[in-house]
């Protein structure tokens, strides 16, 4: 024992200890995005990508990606039924549902116009629950441009 380099070793070993518990030590909890986080990264995006498209009359587009809009709140349903006493996932059938389905009724029929207005009313109804839930100044809006410059939201050419 006596030997410098054994209690060299032993030191060693005991101060690496920590670390191996460390490496045993439970998982962190599960990653839980917030409400505004999902709305920022999920639902914002979808709403915005859905304006782009109908704008450019990209139909079947539209219609894809309404439907992951409409997922997209689901989830957010889902993981945030109640926010600060706020009935979220009542409020999102009560008051997406609806213009929803017109603008998917719109882009079936390749209509403009009926696209334009049913559009504005899911804009509203974003609105509508942002205001009944307090957070009136978060203010949705058509789309003026793309961010997304790396996707093309024109009908493909044949
Ligand atoms: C059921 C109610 C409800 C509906 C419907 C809803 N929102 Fe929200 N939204 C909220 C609440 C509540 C917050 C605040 C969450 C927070 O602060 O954590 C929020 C936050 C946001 C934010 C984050 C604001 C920021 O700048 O960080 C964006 C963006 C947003 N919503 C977009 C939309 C869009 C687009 C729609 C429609 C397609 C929509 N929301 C529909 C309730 C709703």
């Amino acid at each position: 024992m006596s030997n410098p380099r054994t209690l060299f070793a032993i030191a060693f070993a005991w101060m690496l200890t920590p670390i191996a518990a460390g490496g045993q030590a439970s998982p962190p909890a599960a990653y839980r995005p917030g409400l505004g986080d999902l709305m920022t990264t999920t639902v914002q995006p979808r709403h915005l990508k859905v304006g782009l498209a109908g704008q450019e009359q990209n139909w079947p587009y539209v219609r894809y990606e309404l439907h992951e809009l409409e997922e997209s709140l689901e989830r957010v349903a889902r993981q945030w039924p109640k926010w600060r006493e706020v009935d979220i996932a009542g409020l999102v059938v009560g008051s997406t549902k609806e213009p929803m389905a017109a603008v998917d009724e719109a882009a079936k029929a390749g209509d403009n116009t009926r696209f334009t207005e049913a559009y504005g009313r899911l804009t509203a109804a974003c609105n509508a629950c942002h205001q009944s839930a307090n957070v009136a100044m978060i203010v949705i809006q058509a789309p003026k441009g793309s961010p997304f410059t790396n996707q093309d939201f024109r009908p493909p050419r044949r």
